[in-house]
């Protein structure tokens, strides 16, 4: 039983399936020779919103043969209290697999350890395992392999995406920097648990120089939207613009994970300057979703 819920947890050589397969399923969408899914009905049980990650996992789903049903997680049960250990043990009895977006890591591991189906994180406040297995695939697909590169991080260090980063960066041997603000961090726990090459600091001048690849998210994620006012002010100056992007290699890329807030974590310009590779990583979704689905019921 294959398990999606943290890029810590997934071995090298399955990072390296994934990534593979994508270029697969990118070159022959819409010509499958096989449909691994089938037969199936999975489920996307979400408690937080999307666009990119509901949409590409229900057409992955149905391009790969399955049916899918999406669940907002307040119109069932669960929203108003059923343990997630009998949700789990109930569609586990009648689906194949499921894909899971919400607030705690241990929702998702306690779902996959009850339910006893392939379980999918699709983002939760630890991590978005599917979001970063796509960022790299689009690094890859434009420059190469990643092995041996600079990756810098410019915003809220602690929050989810970084996170993902940080254990994709031992196993594939990059070099990691993530500029944040000091109470914005990565806890120094997952980096010892991480291991590889990651510089954390406050400079993002420092930070970028010869980069290849400049990264950002939002300086709010979602469920932290009480604290924006103060997180606007804290994170003011951890921006990606035209003055930073010339601190990088030449030409190197600016990827944005998206939604984007123009004008906060990056600027309107340097966004339209970049958006073919942003939304060429927001189309790798679909396929690299594809990929992760095929390799959860290989
Ligand atoms: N990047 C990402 O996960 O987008 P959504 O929140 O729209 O799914
Ligand atoms: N860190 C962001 C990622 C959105 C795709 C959030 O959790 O809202």
């Amino acid at each position: 039983m294959k398990h999606l819920l943290s890029l810590e947890k997934l071995p090298r050589a399955d990072f390296e399936t994934i990534l593979r397969d994508t270029v697969v399923f990118k070159r022959e969408r819409g010509q499958h020779k096989t449909l691994p899914l089938a037969g199936q009905t999975w489920a996307l049980i979400f408690s937080k919103s999307s666009t990119r990650t509901r949409v590409s996992f229900e057409t992955g789903l149905r391009e790969l043969g399955a049916g899918v049903m999406f669940l907002n997680a307040n119109d069932i049960q669960l929203g108003r209290g059923e343990p997630i250990k009998d949700t789990a043990r109930v569609l586990g009895r009648m689906l194949h697999g499921a894909i899971i977006r919400t607030f705690a890591q241990s929702d998702v591991e306690e779902f996959a350890e009850y339910s006893k189906i392939p379980t999918i994180n699709a983002l939760t406040d630890d991590e978005h395992p599917c979001q970063v297995l796509t960022d790299i695939f689009t690094f890859e697909e434009k420059c190469g392999s990643i092995s041996g590169k600079v990756v810098t991080f410019i915003g809220d260090g602690a929050c989810n995406m970084p996170v993902s980063w940080i254990f994709a960066a031992a196993k594939l041997g990059f070099e990691l920097r993530i500029a944040a603000p000091k109470a914005f961090q990565p806890a120094s726990e997952i980096l010892q648990r991480a291991g590889g090459k990651i510089i954390v600091t406050e400079d993002l001048h420092a930070a970028a120089i010869g980069a290849d690849l400049l990264y950002t998210d939002v300086w709010v994620s979602m469920g932290k939207e009480a604290e924006a006012a103060e997180r606007l002010k804290i994170f003011a100056g951890y921006q990606i613009n035209a003055q930073l992007v010339k601190l990088a290699k030449p030409g190197a890329l600016v990827m944005h994970c998206l939604p984007a807030y123009r004008g906060k974590e990056i600027d309107a310009e340097t966004f339209e300057a970049h958006a073919d590779t942003i939304f060429t990583q927001a189309e790798n979704r679909l396929h690299t979703q594809k990929a992760i689905l095929n390799w959860a019921v290989s």
